[in-house]
């Protein structure tokens, strides 16, 4: 893949944050999903790949764009696989919460984990502590060897949880062992990117979340060094059926960084939409000037690149809000 691409993907994920952003605090979060979807797909046009959406916004009979299968990008090659969360924190967004993310990863055709639309056991954690941790490990296990590796104390530790029923005895393990929890009410892949960023404060991102959102985040995570362990979590038969078809068939088992982002070409951008722990949301400046926050990184070189954009609205209007219509 040219290296040109990461700043063409770049684009994209501002699209859809521009066209989402609209909607923020507007209590109505499949208008905003739609907004970013739009602003995404139609930007999809500029860039030049010839992509095949493996994640994106489910099975061609339920979404009109950004379908598993459809065929987005310019170009006749590279072939690659896309995986895209248009606008990851529908809530988030609809309530103006901070963490709303639009984000994109591409890597060489067949290398992304088809993932399907299920829950998945997660456990991120920054470079300096992949290689050392264990999905199945107790947590305060995992934080004394993240600790450890980071070079903290337990207390100073943090873990990101998203706010579930399901994760009261990850938590009360959390606290047990004297470190402190993040509690989010949605947006996992911004808390699992956020443990590579030493700036965030943030050393373990863990609990069950959507799996298409862990393979995004493991893309992620890969540019960085970083490491991502999971376990699909299939609820019903239907479920497991769908795991087999994967190509997997032992569904009991670990999912590694390579099972779920093969190989090291793989590239990640990501726009902020809301204000979150690496990236500022949408600003609207007055009269038609816009800017936004996205970073870019990709695997091969491990570079991440922050990207601040002045927009003028009024000259882009036709290809993120489509036909004129800004809302
Ligand atoms: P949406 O953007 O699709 O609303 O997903 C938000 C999210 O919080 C993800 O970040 C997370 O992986 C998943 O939903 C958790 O699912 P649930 O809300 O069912 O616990």
């Amino acid at each position: 893949m040219d290296r040109e691409l990461a700043l063409e993907l770049v684009r994209v994920t501002e699209a859809a944050a521009l066209a989402s952003s609209r909607w923020m605090g507007r209590g109505q979060k499949n208008e905003a999903d739609e907004a970013a979807t739009n602003g995404m797909r139609a930007m999809f046009d500029t860039v030049s790949i010839s992509g095949t959406v493996v994640i994106g916004e489910g099975e061609m009979d339920e979404a009109p764009m950004l379908y598993i299968g459809e065929k987005v990008g310019c170009a006749t090659s590279p072939e690659v696989d896309v995986a895209v969360d248009p606008l990851e924190g529908t809530n988030i967004l609809a309530k103006g919460l901070p963490n709303a993310l639009s984000v994109i990863a591409i890597a060489d055709r067949g290398n992304l984990l088809y993932a399907p639309d299920m829950y998945m056991d997660k456990l991120a954690v920054g470079p300096r502590a992949a290689g050392k941790v264990h999905l199945d490990d107790p947590i305060e296990k995992t934080l004394e060897i993240v600790a450890k590796a980071n070079n903290k104390k337990i207390e100073e530790c943090i873990v990101m949880i998203l706010d579930r029923p399901r994760h009261q005895e990850l938590i009360d393990g959390v606290r047990r062992a004297g470190a402190r929890v993040r509690l989010i009410g949605d947006g996992d892949v911004a808390s699992a990117i956020a443990t590579a960023f030493d700036e965030t404060g943030i050393d373990i991102c863990a609990g069950i979340g959507g799996a298409p959102e862990g393979v995004i985040a493991a893309a992620a995570l890969k540019c960085m060094g970083a490491e991502m362990q999971a376990r699909l979590c299939p609820e019903d038969d239907e479920e497991r059926r769908r795991c087999k078809e994967m190509g997997i068939d032992d569904i009991s088992r670990i999912l590694t960084m390579d099972d779920m982002v093969k190989g090291d070409d793989a590239i990640f951008a990501a726009t902020g939409v809301t204000d979150g722990e690496m990236l500022k949301g949408v600003r609207m400046l007055g009269g038609d000037m816009a800017e936004t926050d996205s970073l870019v990184m990709r695997a091969k070189t491990g570079t991440v690149r922050y990207i601040k954009t002045a927009h003028r609205l009024s000259r882009k209007t036709k290809v993120i809000f489509g036909s004129g219509k800004v809302l």
